[in-house]
């Protein structure tokens, strides 16, 4: 089942679930649209065969969805009686940190064998060092920067580039050191808007023509992008400044070779850990090696931000 935002990867995950359940001579059923699907008995049989030829699709072909119903009792109730007359006695669930709450509270209400891996862009999940599709963004993003820095330095603009990442800065300190930008705003350092515009003068005045400032959609400046440009625009008129807000295209396309390996080795991590017996836990990537991590650590946790590497983004920019 997959749920919360979808991410490229989590295809390639499916696929690998129920490769490895056949593997195993297990039956395996996909679950449309999330939580919501449950409670419909929208479900799908599949084999080996079902799930070939999407290891490279983005996005997830048993869809995703947001469902209030199962926020109730009754709605869970439904759910678990579905899967109960569907022979379905576990269920791996491929999103975030909502998906994983959900989880848990359905093990808990009905003891039933639940293993998360963890799908967002976002890359703000405890417990692993990348959730399946964060790679893929940040290679999409940084070809788009790359493209807007063109333009920019065809007509000597600033150009501030809005990503996602909810309330964390991994995509946007990443991508901003990727694609060389001058100034990189994310939630976790507030630098303050006098610190924008020094660095902007600083910037002009070392002869550069034109900037590019990646902000992150969660970033804490209490200004959104439009309004950052009319700062800029009433505090720095020698600059000409333009916005681009990425939005929802860093959701999709093809999966990176990356995201499709971590993808295969997770969901046979998934399915073998409740074979073993196993529940209430996440399977993730720790110093390369597939690990378990209790999902209520993994809901619980927190994504720390690389200090090193905004250390590095300060000098690049000099
Ligand atoms: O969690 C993934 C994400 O893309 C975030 O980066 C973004 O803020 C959010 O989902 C957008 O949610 P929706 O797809 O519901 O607009």
């Amino acid at each position: 089942m997959t749920s919360g935002g979808d991410s490229p990867g989590m295809n390639a995950a499916i696929r690998s679930v129920v490769r490895t359940c056949a593997y195993h001579n297990i039956a395996c059923a996909g679950i449309y649209r999330g939580y919501q699907g449950m409670i419909d008995g929208d479900f799908i049989d599949l084999d080996a065969r079902s799930v070939r030829g999407i290891i490279n699709k983005g996005g997830t072909f048993l869809k995703s969805a947001r469902s209030q119903d199962f926020r109730t009792k009754e709605g869970r109730e439904k759910a678990y009686n579905n899967l109960t007359k569907a022979g379905i006695d576990a269920l791996v669930t491929i999103g975030g940190d909502g998906t994983f709450t959900g989880a848990l509270i359905f093990n808990e209400e009905f003891n039933f064998p639940v293993m998360g891996i963890p799908g967002t862009i976002d890359n703000d999940i405890a417990g692993t060092s990348h959730t399946l599709g964060y790679d893929t963004a940040l290679n999409t993003v940084v070809e788009v920067i790359d493209k807007i820095r063109d333009t920019a330095h065809s007509h000597n603009r600033l150009f501030f580039v809005e990503v996602m990442g909810r309330d964390v800065g991994h995509i946007a300190l990443n991508v901003g050191v990727g694609a060389g930008a001058e100034e990189i705003l994310i939630p976790e350092e507030d630098l303050g808007l006098d610190r924008l515009l020094d660095s902007l003068r600083k910037s002009k005045k070392s002869g550069k023509s034109s900037s590019i400032v990646v902000v992150a959609e969660g970033d804490k400046t209490g200004r959104n992008v439009f309004e950052l440009k009319d700062y800029v625009d009433e505090n720095l008129p020698e600059y000409e400044v333009r916005v681009s807000v990425l939005g929802h295209m860093q959701r999709g396309g093809s999966p990176s070779c990356f995201d499709r390996v971590l993808a295969s080795r997770m969901g046979v991590k998934a399915v073998e850990s409740l074979l073993d017996g196993k529940s209430n836990l996440m399977v993730g990537l720790v110093n390369d090696k597939i690990q378990l991590t209790p999902l209520e650590k993994a809901i619980k946790g927190q994504s720390k931000i690389n200090k090193e590497l905004i250390r590095v983004s300060e000098i690049m920019t000099t």
